[in-house]
């Protein structure tokens, strides 16, 4: 078990537009279903709880048992799983910051889990945007977080209509959050 990824800007930048989205949401349906994939610290649970999503409509799961197991003892329901291998039903939102940097072999072992994808960095992105086709209510979204070191993805071509809300230009990276709609 690796060591639970500490908020950075990615993170903030998916709580800030978390902060604008919901609400809106939440008027048209007071009980929209939510689910983070790889919670880590919890900030965004934490996010969705604040705007008013219902604690029993906040679902979560990681990779990390360390993850899941604090998430647990903050209070939400979260499960150990690798994407959606053990995640049931249909959710309204469903959000992911991703590992998405390429493979570096100068990564320790520890932190890899959590930021590394792959060869190309958007491996784990384009496993979740096939799962998430099954999980993803009928017009509910799907808040995810992009990064230009990693390869681009064709969302049109996995079947999403794609909507960049929000990027932030750190000093090495630009990150990117999409709003995909099936
Ligand atoms: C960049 S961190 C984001 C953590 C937290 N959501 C945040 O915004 O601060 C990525 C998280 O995804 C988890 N993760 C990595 N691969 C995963 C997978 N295949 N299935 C579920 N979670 C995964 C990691 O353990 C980590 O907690």
């Amino acid at each position: 078990m690796g060591s639970i990824y500490q908020p950075a800007e990615d993170s903030y930048l998916m709580s800030r537009i978390l902060k604008e989205q919901i609400p809106s949401l939440l008027e048209k349906n007071s009980n929209i279903k939510f689910l983070e994939i790889g919670a880590g610290s919890g900030i965004n649970l934490e996010t969705a709880f604040n705007c008013g999503i219902k604690k029993e409509n906040i679902f979560s799961s990681d990779i990390n048992k360390n993850s899941v197991n604090h998430c647990n003892l903050l209070g939400f329901n979260c499960i150990y799983s690798n994407l959606f291998e053990n995640i049931k039903g249909k959710y309204n939102i469903i959000i992911f910051n991703p590992p998405y940097l390429p493979k570096d072999s100068r990564e320790p072992n520890d932190s890899r889990l959590t930021t590394t994808a792959g060869k190309k960095g958007n491996e784990i992105i384009i496993r979740f945007l096939k799962e998430a086709k099954k999980h993803i209510e009928k017009e509910g979204k799907i808040f995810l977080i992009t990064s230009s070191l990693s390869k681009d993805v064709d969302f049109g071509k996995l079947g999403y209509k794609a909507k960049e809300i929000g990027c932030e230009k750190l000093f090495f990276e630009r990150l990117c959050i999409w709003e995909l709609s099936v």
